[in-house]
């Protein structure tokens, strides 16, 4: 009886001190380019490595990496620490097995698929802002989908777990256990939202990895013949945090897109895609910067008016610009400025002759579902209050098709559209056609 006991004691006080070293949180990105992934996870506790052990079909490669400290800004100090591995030089196109940990604990296994650096494939991603850790509506067809293996990037526009820093940031780790399903098989890739704003974006910057390291918000990647270019919109907002960021990223954001523009780059990678977390236009009622006349991610500053990011994206040639923010889905008719400017009459994305905007902050989370303006205006090509997300296939250098997924009509797609484009880089009216 007593030797029982003792074994309780003991087996217990082993499960609780292994706790510590277990890793949990496990999540993928890319890395420098998509030959590159990776792999970040959490401990309690230090464990002093960091190891993936990888391979395809079995676990015969090893990688090391470095783990963080990361301290949440709440009243108990809640640490954890946070391990990054990339792996490199992968095989496209295999099924990679793989598990997180050191030696004093292992996550279970888990695979990935590799994919190509070339530019002739069709990347399929799963694209939504605004997901919470509670009222996740997108989430249950998010694992199935990525289960069956129907995605090669998953996109974040911003706003998670409502919030990452809530109670003591235990609000953060509980939802990035929620969306290890999801995020341990596919490169889940991101950009911070409002929500995201406590302790200088801490959290945002600690639990991801994106390509640009954990200094800045803005990166660009390249996938199959898109180059998807991400944004923070919350420098616009949090200027108190450092107005710099606001000049840091306007200028390399020109740079990104005048390097995309280059002939080779952009015949490679026609598509140039931005995503950013508050939208330039929206018609919901909450009350948002974007329900007003002049956001300033479009305008740009108030007063000064410097460092708009309308004109540079449409002067560059954009094809498409992604939002979230606002808890609806919205696609828009192409435009610039306020005007609309469709292509041919008959299909108005056949050759738009300016950027396309849609938004897609419905995935779910506890501030529910945004209202719309009762009046449509004439730039609104559709609006759902259905929870969802969307679907984006880039078929081929001329053919990009997307659709909008609703959680609560299982699964039906409610919208979806192509984008037809003969050729790529600046539109018919800009200053800037020696593109
Ligand atoms: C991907 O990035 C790595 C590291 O920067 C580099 O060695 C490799 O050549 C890159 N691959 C391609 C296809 O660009
Ligand atoms: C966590 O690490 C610290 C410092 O290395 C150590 O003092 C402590 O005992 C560890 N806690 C557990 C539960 O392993
Ligand atoms: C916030 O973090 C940025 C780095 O992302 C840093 O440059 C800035 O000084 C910080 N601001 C404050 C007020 O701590
Ligand atoms: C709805 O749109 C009209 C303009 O068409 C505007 O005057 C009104 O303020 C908007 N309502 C809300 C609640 O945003
Ligand atoms: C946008 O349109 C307004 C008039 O509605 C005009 O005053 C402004 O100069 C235009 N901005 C640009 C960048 O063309
Ligand atoms: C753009 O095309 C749509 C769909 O055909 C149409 O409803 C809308 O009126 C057009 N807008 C303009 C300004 O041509
Ligand atoms: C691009 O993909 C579309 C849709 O599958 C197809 O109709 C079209 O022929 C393709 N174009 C080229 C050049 O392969
Ligand atoms: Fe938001």
């Amino acid at each position: 009886m007593i030797l029982k006991l003792l074994f309780v004691l003991i087996s217990l006080s082993f499960i609780s001190c292994s706790d510590w070293y277990q890793p949990e949180q496990v999540h993928l990105s890319f890395g420098n380019n998509v030959s590159e992934v990776v792999v970040t996870w959490s401990t309690k506790n230090n464990t002093k490595e960091s190891i993936v052990k990888y391979g395809i079909g079995t676990l015969s490669l090893s990688a090391k990496g470095v783990s963080k400290i990361f301290i949440d800004g709440g009243r108990k100090q809640n640490f954890q620490y946070i391990h990054r591995v990339t792996l490199r030089n992968l095989k496209p196109n295999n099924v990679y097995v793989y598990r997180c940990g050191s030696k004093f604990g292992w996550s279970s296994r888990f695979w990935f698929k590799s994919i190509s650096t070339e530019n002739n494939w069709s990347p399929h991603l799963a694209i939504y802002g605004d997901m919470g850790l509670v009222n996740a509506h997108a989430l249950p067809s998010l694992k199935k989908e990525t289960h069956e293996g129907l995605y090669d990037a998953i996109l974040h526009i911003g706003d998670f777990a409502y919030d990452m820093d809530s109670n003591n940031g235990e609000v953060g780790d509980s939802f990035m256990r929620s969306i290890e399903p999801i995020a341990a098989h596919v490169p889940y890739m991101t950009c911070p939202g409002n929500h995201e704003a406590a302790y200088n974006f801490s959290h945002y910057r600690n639990r991801f990895s994106m390509p640009s390291g954990q200094e800045s918000y803005w990166y660009s990647f390249d996938i199959g013949p898109l180059h998807i270019i991400s944004i923070s919109t919350e420098v616009y907002y949090f200027v108190h945090y450092g107005i710099k960021s606001v000049v840091f990223q306007y200028e390399w954001l020109e740079h990104d897109l005048v390097k995309a523009n280059l002939p080779e780059n952009r015949k490679k990678r026609p598509w140039i895609i931005v995503t950013g977390h508050r939208p330039m236009y929206c018609s919901t009622t909450d009350g948002d910067d974007c329900t007003h006349h002049e956001t300033r991610t479009r305008v740009g500053l108030a007063f000064s008016h410097m460092f708009g990011l309308e004109k540079l994206l449409y002067d560059y040639g954009v094809d498409l610009e992604i939002w979230a923010h606002e808890h609806a889905y919205q696609r828009l008719w192409p435009i610039y400025n306020y005007t609309v400017y469709n292509g041919s009459y008959e299909a108005p994305y056949t050759n738009p002759r300016a950027p396309i905007h849609f938004i897609t902050g419905s995935a779910g989370c506890d501030e529910l579902i945004d209202y719309f303006n009762k009046t449509r205006p004439a730039w609104s090509a559709f609006e759902s209050r259905d929870y969802g997300y969307t679907r984006l296939k880039a078929y081929n250098s001329t053919h990009l098709y997307l659709e909008q997924i609703s959680a609560d009509k299982e699964g039906e797609i409610i919208d979806s559209f192509w984008i037809i484009k003969d050729s790529h880089g600046a539109y018919p009216n800009s200053e800037m056609n020696f593109l």
